[in-house]
């Protein structure tokens, strides 16, 4: 990925943090099945120090923090300083004493050699530049005897969360080509690719889990709305592109297309993630 889209990818993020510290206990609740998958791929347990790859607003960080307890600690890492910022806000309204906080990206981690037992990443390792050298650099610094485990999305039919959204924002925006190995949501979503990127990076044992659970929320066809356009640096750009006054007709398409997924004050979306794991060395 030339250097030009890698800073308009950041800067995207870095728009993206004030609504994911905005959303953060619903991201918190939507997500939490994510992080209960890496924590048992990852054998995370009391007294551990992880590594969180990618922790946005501070999920799965947060939680692991309170896992690992005292004895244990925290890395969380994310390359976007607004992210970082509202993270560590957050873990000191928590008084959470055991988390640190590094912004860096995935492919150039700041860390010593075996630092830590096990290198974590929910929904971050898509948007990595180079996933191998990520990778790479998440084995070197755990132990020997670690683990790294990552969640990525499904298929994009799979995840209506996502799709009943941008496939009718697709239908008013012109969509460039996209590359399927650019950084994107769906990026790992075909079985095995990115089983094959820890293959690669020599991840022994590599396992692939596929999660379906339920993205849930105690929210309104309207909120969701108002949080996918925000939360989403692509859906930010798209509705940008249309004219103000096509934006009621999407807005209804919208509506037309989600509305099974909400009853009684609730949204229930299906939802399909993989974890795909494995260890330093095979002993
Ligand atoms: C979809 S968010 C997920 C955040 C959080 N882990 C969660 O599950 O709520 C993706 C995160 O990946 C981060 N990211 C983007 N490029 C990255 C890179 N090269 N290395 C590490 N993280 C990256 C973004 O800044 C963003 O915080």
């Amino acid at each position: 990925m030339a250097s030009e889209e890698q800073n308009k990818a950041l800067d995207a993020w870095q728009t993206s943090a004030r609504y994911w510290d905005k959303y953060r206990v619903l991201i918190a609740e939507m997500f939490a099945p994510l992080t209960s998958g890496l924590v048992e791929e990852a054998r995370i347990g009391i007294g551990q120090k992880v590594l969180d790859i990618g922790g946005g607003s501070g999920e799965p960080s947060l939680t692991i923090s309170r896992i690992v307890g005292p004895t244990g600690s925290v890395m969380y890492t994310d390359p976007v300083a607004g992210m970082v910022e509202t993270a560590q806000k957050e873990a000191g309204k928590r008084g959470l004493t055991n988390i640190q906080f590094r912004q860096c990206s995935a492919d150039d981690l700041p860390f010593a050699d075996h630092a830590f037992d096990t290198a974590v990443g929910r929904l971050s390792a898509m948007f990595f530049v180079d996933p191998v050298t990520a990778v790479r650099e998440a084995l070197r610094v755990i132990l020997e005897d670690g683990y790294v485990s990552f969640a990525v999305w499904g298929p994009k039919e799979a995840n209506p969360f996502f799709s009943t959204v941008s496939d009718v924002i697709d239908q008013f925006v012109e969509v460039p080509r996209e590359d399927p190995d650019a950084p994107d949501t769906f990026r790992f979503a075909l079985p095995g690719k990115l089983a094959g990127i820890l293959e690669n990076a020599d991840v022994k044992n590599v396992i692939e889990r596929q999660l379906n659970f339920q993205i849930k929320a105690p929210i309104s066809i309207e909120q969701f709305w108002q949080l996918r356009t925000e939360m989403s640096g692509t859906l930010r750009e798209k509705m940008a592109g249309l004219a103000p006054a096509q934006l009621p007709n999407v807005k209804q398409a919208v509506a037309d297309a989600a509305w099974k997924y909400f009853a009684g004050g609730t949204m229930s979306f299906p939802a399909e993630a993989l974890i795909v794991s494995g260890k330093k060395s095979s002993i």
